[in-house]
């Protein structure tokens, strides 16, 4: 099996890893999370919902819950980008709009966040859903995020973070790294990639380190606040 380092976090291997686990992902995703991903997305959307927006670029988008969300709040008056590297989530997430009343406002594209295949200042915002952490170079892909927004457009980030609590992060962590990759290979899926994913969540960039890598990236304003214990955090940032 082609197992991927969470350190080296190869583009090719992450991408392959995807697309093997794309069958189980969605029923994996919420299950593991107890349904809260949900809640997580739906506050990315109403932070989005703070500017005027027409057309949201949402990257990283899997099979497109974060898009749909989106679509939802907006009632769909906006127009969705929503672009992954993994063909086989995406042709998933294309099935799943097409039961909506947006499959004509979310428009599904194979692309690497680090090299984004738009002219700039395309989008009023960029949204990334649980996407940042797998990518392998993360400033140039926020730089490339900052390039293809609008002035006074925004990013939003959604990501795992560090439980603020010490002991609900030993309970947590325990959790993540010895029995989720086990319960995921109970519903079929993979344990290497669940084992993957407790790793970049552990060694994950602190929110405060976050701000600063995003800043970095050219990005102002830069804020964060975390949800559910810190299991989350969502960071926001502005253009000029
Ligand atoms: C944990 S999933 C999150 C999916 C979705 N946003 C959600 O909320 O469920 C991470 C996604 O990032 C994608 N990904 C990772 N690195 C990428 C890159 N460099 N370019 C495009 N997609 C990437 C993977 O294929 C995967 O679909």
């Amino acid at each position: 099996m082609n197992l991927v380092d969470h350190k080296e976090r190869d583009t090719k291997k992450v991408e392959r890893m995807f697309s093997r686990i794309s069958s189980r992902y969605d029923l994996l995703n919420h299950m593991l999370s107890l349904g809260l991903d949900f809640r997580w997305r739906k506050e990315i959307a109403r932070e989005a919902g703070r500017i005027n927006c027409q057309r949201i670029l949402d990257v990283c988008t899997g099979t497109g819950d974060m898009a749909i969300e989106l679509s939802k709040f907006w009632r769909g008056k906006v127009y969705i980008d929503a672009i992954d590297f993994s063909r086989e989530l995406i042709e998933i997430g294309k099935k799943k709009v097409e039961k909506t009343n947006f499959s004509d406002k979310i428009n599904f594209g194979k692309a690497n966040a680090e090299m984004l295949p738009y002219q700039n200042e395309q989008f009023d915002a960029v949204t990334v859903a649980f996407g940042l952490r797998n990518i392998q170079d993360k400033l140039k892909a926020l730089k490339e995020f900052y390039r293809v927004t609008r002035p006074n457009g925004r990013f939003i980030c959604l990501e795992f973070s560090q439980p603020v609590n010490p002991l609900f992060g030993k309970l947590y962590f325990f959790y993540l790294m010895k029995i989720l990759p086990y319960i995921s290979r109970l519903a079929g899926s993979d344990l290497e990639a669940y084992r993957y994913l407790g790793r970049t969540i552990k060694e994950f960039l602190s929110p405060h380190e976050l701000v600063d890598l995003i800043r970095s990236a050219g990005w102002e304003n830069v804020t964060y606040k975390v949800m559910t214990g810190g299991i989350v955090a969502i960071h926001k940032g502005e253009k000029r």
